[in-house]
């Protein structure tokens, strides 16, 4: 099995003159040919700011990152600017929640892919490119009629749609959907989840789901990384994770969402507020909202336990101890 990404202690402090933000502290996941992995946890947990680190888009001046990330084999942070920015569309891609806003009123759909598509590859004829294009478009049931068309003229659903088949126009090994579908309705969300699905199964591509919502989850990742409060608190196969969640945090967000099977239960949110990141804590981060605390908590980090091969979690109830 090819890894695509491996990420290794990976933090993120964002830095002002005020203050520092801890937003990232040591996220360790890695991602294989055609996994999809969900980053999972309530908002302002730290997982854009992961995605953003990952794609290398955050500035020095904004934010220190540190780590290892190693994305096809090379390592990503020593990487020089000019090799990220080949990489960047052609095996690297991102969509985000506003990327269907990004288009340009002004211009016909078809002019702007065009557009897009000569950034990297400046001498491809209109042909090609639409002819790719198109090969795309019908992944996400749309098709090149939307070339004549302008961005008014499409719907939120449609023009996310246009820009999951434009971030996808170079086939890169993995993309990344920060919140993609977030901002459509049920429906289209469902349909456009199914789509990448069959899309990255045909195109072998690799996705990082940057959500706030497990059932996004649910539906369409085989891992999953639990995220709370700029932590990963526990990762693994989404089955198992699902099915059994061992993190107290990942068991209050699990409930605090409908059966995933359809049962009406009860919506059981977690109390509490997620901490000031601009503070450093000695002992778990959640333990302050956490209802199986005990004394080691506040006092001691807990470490990464694994359960089993491939399933773990940070928390002193799995005897994280062990360093
Ligand atoms: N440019 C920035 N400067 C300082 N703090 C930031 C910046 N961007 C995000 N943050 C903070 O980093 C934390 C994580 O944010 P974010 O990664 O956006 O979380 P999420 O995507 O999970 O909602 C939050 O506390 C947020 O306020
Ligand atoms: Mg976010």
């Amino acid at each position: 099995m090819d890894r695509v990404l491996d990420i290794r202690d990976l933090s993120v402090t964002y830095h002002s003159r005020e203050k520092s933000v801890f937003a990232v502290n040591r996220a360790s996941f890695h991602l294989d040919q055609g996994d999809a992995l969900g980053v999972v946890g309530e908002s302002g947990s730290g997982k854009s700011t992961l995605a953003m680190a990952v794609l290398r888009l955050l500035p020095a001046r904004i934010a220190r990152v540190e780590g290892k990330v190693l994305f096809l084999g090379k390592d990503w942070f020593a990487a020089s600017e000019e090799e990220v920015n080949a990489l960047r569309w052609k095996e690297i891609s991102v969509v985000f929640q506003k990327s269907m806003n990004s288009f340009s009123p002004v211009h016909r759909i078809g002019d702007q892919i065009e557009d897009i598509y000569r950034v990297h590859e400046p001498k491809a004829t209109r042909k090609e490119i639409l002819d790719k294009a198109s090969e795309l478009l019908r992944l996400v049931n749309l098709n090149e009629r939307v070339y004549r068309l302008y961005p008014h003229e499409l719907s939120g659903g449609m023009l996310q749609r246009i820009s999951i088949a434009v971030s996808l126009l170079h086939r890169p090994s993995l993309l990344i959907l920060d919140e993609a579908t977030t901002a459509l309705d049920v429906v289209t969300q469902g349909q456009i989840l199914a789509e990448l699905t069959d899309m990255a199964r045909t195109l072998k591509t690799s996705r990082i789901m940057v959500t706030h919502d497990i059932s996004v989850v649910a539906s369409s990742c085989n891992l999953v990384a639990v995220m709370y409060a700029g932590h990963v608190v526990e990762r693994g196969p989404t089955s198992s994770v699902l099915k059994e969640p061992l993190h107290p945090y990942t068991k209050g967000l699990l409930s605090s969402f409908p059966s995933l099977r359809g049962e009406k239960t009860q919506l059981r949110a977690i109390p509490g507020f997620l901490p000031d990141l601009s503070k450093r804590y000695e002992g778990c981060i959640f333990a302050p909202r956490c209802p199986r605390a005990m004394d080691v908590c506040s006092r001691e980090l807990p470490y990464e336990t694994a359960i089993t091969e491939d399933h773990s979690v940070v928390c002193h109830l799995y005897g994280g101890d062990v360093s």
